[in-house]
């Protein structure tokens, strides 16, 4: 029996030496040491033995078992710093390579170009109005003084929701709207940023479009106050050298009327160079408020006089930026909108 564990214990050495991983390791201490194990099998013969036999075996059994634990556990420990380090080689970071940065967004063209003429025209006394954007046909065109055959009511021109709602074509309203909402002859002093819709669309339109909206009134004002502050406007916006052309027009709101252009150097490449011409691009109407106007929206025009302008937000992005179709900013190609 002494023989049968010694050689017991040398094998279960070995083989608690070779194991390759815990498991391995378990299945070794379960053959062994298990219920049903070997030497668990050799203890459960002694009651065969001698009494002067047994208390020797006995004591030889619990040696090897004592042995065979603690190399079992030594093992145990061995094998879990082996698969840790495993581990750590496996989920190692390189600290040293650059880092990723996230991608980070910016305003949009059009809404950096809103925030810049708002800013001027606050710098001015303005307050920001609103209005909107489905609008009524008394405040887009009847409270404007519009002929009720004028063109621009055309169902062609204007998204109609029905005979007398329509998606506003210009932010005009708000000045009727602001009008009306004052006492009678207060000073106004407003400009209205919004969205407009006309049924138009090719590489200086599309069928919605921004607008900001101008309005002042007071006693005593007069054209030359207009034209100062549209050219202050052009400056601050395009630069002191900008060139600012005052083409008489027609609104039905205004009288007399204008429309503002601005300078500005269009290239053209030929044949390997390139080329730059003086064209204009008008970016805004205006005039002097209509005296009907002040009357239909409880002004008096003996009293009080004052200007109006709308100008297009989109044509003066593409000013800005030296872009020469609209479209692009509705696109969302980030290649083009990282850019500004
Ligand atoms: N509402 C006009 C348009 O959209 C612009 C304008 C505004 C003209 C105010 C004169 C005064 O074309």
């Amino acid at each position: 029996m002494k023989e049968e564990m010694q050689e017991l214990q040398q094998r279960a050495l070995e083989q608690i030496a070779a194991a390759a991983n815990e498991s391995e390791l378990q299945k070794i201490r379960v053959a062994f040491l298990g219920k049903k194990g070997e030497l668990t099998a050799i203890l459960r013969g002694m009651k065969d033995l001698t009494a002067e036999e047994r208390p020797v075996v006995g004591a030889l059994a619990n040696e090897v078992r004592g042995l065979l634990e603690k190399n079992l556990s030594e093992k145990q420990d061995e094998l879990a710093q082996k698969a840790l380090s495993e581990r750590l080689a496996a989920e190692k970071i390189d600290i040293t390579l650059p880092g990723r940065r996230p991608l980070q967004g910016h305003l949009h063209p059009l809404t950096q170009i809103n925030r810049r003429i708002q800013d001027i025209f606050m710098k001015m006394g303005y307050t920001i109005a609103q209005g909107p954007e489905i609008e009524d046909d008394f405040y887009n065109f009847q409270s404007l003084n519009f002929p009720k055959d004028h063109p621009a009511r055309d169902m062609q021109d204007s998204f109609y929701i029905n005979e007398s709602i329509l998606l506003r074509t210009h932010t005009s309203p708000v000045q009727a709207r602001t009008m009306q909402s004052q006492e009678p002859n207060t000073p106004i002093r407003i400009i209205a940023p919004g969205k407009v819709y006309r049924s138009d669309y090719d590489a200086t339109h599309s069928p919605v479009f921004h607008q900001v909206e101008g309005l002042l009134l007071d006693q005593g004002i007069t054209f030359s106050d207009l034209k100062g502050t549209i050219e202050h406007f052009c400056r601050e916006v395009f630069g002191t050298d900008t060139k600012v052309r005052f083409r008489a027009s027609y609104f039905p709101f205004t009288e007399p009327s204008a429309e503002v252009d601005i300078s500005f150097r269009k290239r053209h490449s030929k044949g390997g160079t390139v080329d730059t011409s003086e064209e204009w691009l008008e970016i805004l109407g205006c005039g002097m408020v209509h005296p009907n106007v002040l009357r239909l929206n409880g002004y008096d025009p003996e009293k009080i006089s004052g200007f109006a302008f709308g100008m297009g937000v989109e044509r003066i992005a593409m000013l800005v930026y030296g872009i020469d179709d609209l479209r692009l900013f509705y696109d969302n190609d980030v290649r083009f909108l990282a850019q500004f």
